[in-house]
């Protein structure tokens, strides 16, 4: 790589801010969530759907609503009755289970313990100073902790993540919810920019009717109206105040109530990440994983992040493209939106396009707002889940790839997504492209952004490029081609000078783990080294540094021979018995071949497409657990 290259900056900028996080195998699994399954029955429903249509799949979410009265560590045990078993039972099935957490804790609930416990010790924001008449006009002045209105059906306070104290708390809450009621594979914290709602309006929009009307009312002094007030602030429109749906910026927080919320709030988010990642190691001994709303630099080496409450509509599949580039820049390489839409009823074929393009968000995960239709791919149609199914299968099978640049990008930092121009900064035509991104430096996506549209214009900066399907070349690059999309289709194109590492796909990671590997091989230049690797570990340890393997692969394409060597830099974790090499795709290959030799031995399981020039070479055995080199010759006559 160039020093001066964008990857490189993101690089430096990594190793300032904190390299990113290594996420767990399963995590790059597919994921499935919604707000307002309301039921443990229309959950199952959903699960039910995915596993009847086959769609690979790792992960089922439960929003707040299977909580009981929206109160966090709790569940529904009307609604939800049974919630428990049925995690463990999906467990045996190969799902996960995550649950969301909010931060606003409900001080009003009778015998919370939760809240008794925050108040045993002390660990909510603070107002300034109780006594202080400057606050008057707020309606809880008396109380010494700010106090809002989220979820719950009850006022709420708001734990200050600056204390030590609410670490020791917050990681007792985790550990004693998962040991006493729910367990979980991972934790998703929302709501923590933090969001409370209408603040300095009569009332919060989802205020009980049955009660006089109430609200958090920020009182009026230099932090919560300075002079210059940011633009995001008055989005909502021209009267509004910094502090509309959130806190007032006077909180006090931090052990020795040194901050003010005004300094601290954009860290609000950060601040409860990794004391969340903590308290998932210390309860449950694997690497685990935090997906935020809010983040701030850094938040990446803790955690993962989704794009927010966006909508079905079409231009938020262009938007998702946007925001998986950006949060790469930002070392949030774990990213990805609600696929599909949050707000709103997408389509079938909106959906199908979303759930394409969410095979290449590292984080693959449906999820759909309240009042939606259900929008799991099976509920929109057998269309709808066959496609899912042939994306999803695709994904799952470059899950090892898309494993190794996590590996690369925890070691070096950088980004695992990147823009075309990320990859070709000297191509002025590169500037442009918002509508495909890439996987490391490797894979070109292409997708399809609009209704009714069944081809792209892809455009395909000057070097060789292979299609991933058929493995044929792209006649003439440096210009925009053409490409068929029909509705079932993804168009994905292969860089001329990489190796991609494949496995077959199954249900769920924890069996296409155990499948055999592949390659997929597009050369570039006769006689220049072509050179990939693959990062392997147990997938979910907290350290994999000793028990880990990497494996490379070194390909040069001769004029007589192409040559394929695969050589161990270390075996601290054997691979599978069934973890064998067998099939590798050799794009390009104009030349009749002679034959094939794995280590000298004739290999007759091969076919050469000669309207292609894929040379695949299958039923191989090529054991990967060994540090000795192996040599797959392909003589050419
Ligand atoms: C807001 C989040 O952004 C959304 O994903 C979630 O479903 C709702 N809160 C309800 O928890």
């Amino acid at each position: 790589m160039e020093e001066s290259s964008p990857e490189a900056l993101i690089q430096a900028y990594s190793s300032l801010i904190g390299k990113p996080y290594m996420p767990p195998y399963w995590s790059l699994g597919f994921q499935l969530s919604r707000y307002g399954y309301n039921s443990l029955a229309k959950l199952k429903a959903a699960v039910d759907r995915t596993i009847e249509a086959k769609i690979p799949y790792d992960v089922q979410y439960a929003d707040i609503d299977h909580f009981r009265k929206q109160l966090d560590f709790t569940y529904d045990t009307v609604n939800f009755n049974g919630l428990p078993e049925y995690i463990k039972e999906l467990r045996t099935k190969g799902v996960r289970f995550i649950i969301i957490l909010d931060p606003a804790i409900n001080m009003e609930e009778q015998n919370y313990t939760t809240h008794l416990n925050g108040l045993a010790n002390d660990i909510y924001i603070k107002w300034p100073n109780d006594q202080n008449p400057q606050f008057n006009e707020t309606s809880d002045n008396q109380n010494p902790y700010m106090v809002g209105y989220v979820w719950p059906e009850g006022k709420t306070v708001f734990p200050d993540f600056f204390k030590q104290k609410t670490h020791e708390w917050w990681m007792k809450e985790i550990d004693n919810h998962y040991k006493n009621t729910l367990t979980f594979d991972g934790l998703w914290i929302d709501m923590n920019e933090p969001a409370n709602f209408d603040t300095n309006k009569p009332k919060p929009w989802n205020w009980p009717p049955n009660r006089p009307e109430w609200n958090l009312k920020c009182p009026h002094n230099d932090y919560d109206d300075p002079p210059y007030v940011p633009l995001i602030a008055t989005h909502y429109g021209k009267d509004t105040r910094i502090s509309d749906k959130t806190l007032c910026m006077r909180g006090i927080q931090g052990d020795n109530n040194e901050f003010i919320h005004y300094d601290v709030h954009n860290l609000y988010g950060w601040s409860q990440t990794e004391p969340t990642l903590k308290a998932l190691r210390n309860t449950l001994n694997k690497r685990s994983i935090v997906i935020t709303r809010s983040t701030y630099p850094s938040s990446g080496t803790n955690s993962g992040h989704w794009l927010g409450d966006n909508t079905s509509i079409w231009a938020h599949l262009k938007q998702n493209i946007i925001g998986l580039l950006e949060f790469n820049l930002f070392g949030i390489p774990y990213i990805g939106a609600d696929i599909c839409g949050f707000f709103g009823d997408a389509t079938p074929e909106m959906c199908t396009r979303w759930m394409q393009i969410g095979a290449f968000n590292t984080f693959y995960r449906n999820h759909n707002g309240y009042n939606g239709i259900d929008q799991d791919p099976l509920a929109l149609g057998k269309d709808v889940a066959d496609t899912s199914r042939k994306i999803t299968e695709i994904r799952y099978s470059l899950l090892p790839t898309l494993y190794t640049l996590f590996y690369l990008v925890s070691q070096n930092g950088g980004t695992v997504i990147r823009s075309v121009m990320h990859e070709f900064p000297s191509d002025p035509r590169a500037m442009d492209i918002d509508r495909q991104f890439m996987w490391g430096s490797s894979l070109l996506i292409s997708p399809v952004l609009d209704k009714n549209v069944r081809s792209v214009y892809a455009y395909f900066p000057k070097t060789r490029w292979f299609d991933f399907y058929t493995g044929k070349e792209v006649e003439t690059t440096g210009r925009v081609h053409e490409i068929d999309a029909p509705l079932d289709h993804l168009p994905l194109h292969v860089r001329g000078g990489s190796i991609l590492v494949t496995q077959e796909s199954a249900v769920n990671t924890d069996l296409s783990r155990k499948n055999p590997f592949g390659l997929i091989i597009a050369p570039l230049k006769l006689d220049q080294k072509v050179k990939g690797g693959l990062y392997w570990d147990e997938g979910d340890v907290i350290d994999a540094s000793g028990n880990s393997t990497l494996i490379n692969f070194e390909f040069t394409p001769g004029s007589n021979r192409h040559i394929l060597k695969v050589s161990a830099q270390e075996i601290n974790f054997a691979l599978l018995e069934s973890n064998y090499l067998k099939t590798i795709r050799i794009f390009g290959v104009t030349s009749q071949i002679d034959n094939v030799t794995v280590n000298g031995v004739v290999h007759t399981k091969y076919e050469h497409d000669p309207r292609t020039y894929q040379l695949t070479i299958f039923d191989l055995r090529i054991k990967l657990d060994s540090v000795d080199s192996k040599e797959i010759i392909v003589n050419l006559k």
